[in-house]
């Protein structure tokens, strides 16, 4: 038996069957490639769900993270360290925030920017205490925690796991009327991705977030936007809300925060909604430790200097020209912006996940999503001529 197999069977035998994956063993990456114990190579164009948007093993984040791996790891915040300041100047002089809070995985920022959004809506706005409603989108993707999942819409994520936290209220993506309708005197924030990523990278029409943030400023609802998956590159701007001409309140990253080497997410937010957080209301052992300090600092600094986020708006613009021009009578829709992207397949071609594993033979890592849609991220390093190989592999393979 091989050892991908051994590893596959004890995964199944000892591990909690909550995901499913390709059955691919990888063992390392560098770059856009990973190679799995076989030594196969393969161009990564999922980037782990756009957290590598960096690439793979990056050189400087590593030596980032070698170094205060080194020096220190963890304080807790009982005390201060020398990191954590300086990630705040810098997150602050790109993105504009007023007040930073940091956490480590994605769910957690989200159901921080709740808390926040919900204590600043009874102290600030003056809604009744317990009667705070956050306005949310169907088929939106925030994460597994129980608050997070009791406003999923999706079966999958929701059935099964309640009582469920009350005080959310769903509206369809994309339709500002609805949002209207939505708002009463105790909404106190509208949480929505710019892009819903996990749905199927669906993007709404011009002009909604624009409405969106008038409808919040004129009602003083906090706009949250969760850019965990949009954010730090993957678009083709630093964050999506750029191409919608507006600023968000409250903006939520994670993922490629890191460069896909350690949990780290943050809450990015005007002074007003964060600044009713005091003492002892909320934290992580975790949050803001001097290592997850270090690697985002470098991971920022890689993304910004080594010009990625102009390379995803160029590159990002080459692949969906390259897939737009494939033709295959399966492929119902093209879709995407920089570089998340996705291709919807017409139901009768029977599921995107045999395509996922025909590709993953041809030596690239994709992944289906909502049944019928290929969701494609690779990390913002993609070159030109990886790109052509790719679209040629993915027109094979839809052909
Ligand atoms: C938009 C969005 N929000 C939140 C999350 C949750 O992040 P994490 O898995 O780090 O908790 C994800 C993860 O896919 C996401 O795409």
């Amino acid at each position: 038996m091989s050892n991908s197999k051994n590893l596959i069977d004890t995964e199944q035998r000892l591990g909690a069957h909550n995901y499913k994956p390709l059955d691919v063993v990888l063992t390392r990456g560098e770059g856009v490639y990973v190679w799995d114990t076989d030594g196969k190579r393969y161009l990564d164009c999922l980037s782990a769900y756009s957290a590598v948007n960096q690439g793979h093993c990056h050189p400087k984040i590593l030596a980032a993270m070698v170094e205060q791996a080194g020096k220190l790891t963890l304080t807790s915040r009982a005390f201060r360290n020398d990191q954590l300041a300086h990630l705040y100047e810098e997150l602050a002089a790109l993105t504009g925030s007023h007040k930073i809070l940091p956490m480590n995985s994605g769910a957690e920022a989200v159901e921080t920017a709740i808390k926040a959004v919900r204590k600043w809506g009874y102290e600030v706005k003056g809604v009744p205490e317990g009667k705070a409603e956050i306005i949310v989108c169907a088929d939106n993707f925030h994460g597994r925690t129980l608050s997070i999942v009791s406003f999923s819409t999706d079966p999958d994520a929701r059935t099964g796991f309640g009582p469920y936290t009350p005080g959310f209220r769903t509206v369809p993506f994309g339709d500002a009327d609805a949002f209207t309708a939505a708002i009463n005197e105790n909404t106190v924030g509208a949480l929505i991705e710019p892009i819903q990523g996990e749905a199927g990278v669906i993007i709404p029409q011009p002009g909604y977030f624009k409405r969106v943030r008038e409808l919040c400023t004129e009602n003083k609802v906090t706009l949250i936007l969760d850019e965990i998956q949009t954010g730090l590159g993957r678009t083709g701007k630093l964050l999506a809300e750029e191409h919608e001409g507006i600023e968000a309140d409250v903006t939520l990253i994670g993922k490629a925060l890191s460069g896909g080497f350690y949990p780290v997410s943050a809450v990015l937010s005007n002074s007003e909604v964060l600044g009713v957080l005091k003492p002892g209301q909320h934290g992580s052992t975790f949050g803001g430790n001097p290592l997850a300090c270090a690697v985002a600092r470098a991971a920022l600094r890689v993304l910004t200097e080594e010009g990625m986020i102009e390379n995803a708006a160029v590159m990002g613009d080459y692949f969906l020209e390259g897939l737009r021009s494939i033709r295959s009578n399966i492929v119902k829709d093209v879709r995407g912006r920089g570089l998340m992207m996705a291709v919807e397949l017409v139901p009768e071609a029977g599921g995107a996940r045999q395509y996922c594993y025909t590709l993953k033979d041809r030596g690239l890592l994709a992944k289906d999503t909502h049944e019928n849609t290929i969701r494609l991220a690779p990390p913002l390093v993609i070159t030109k001529s990886q790109v052509d190989w790719a679209v040629e592999q993915i027109e094979k393979t839809l052909a």
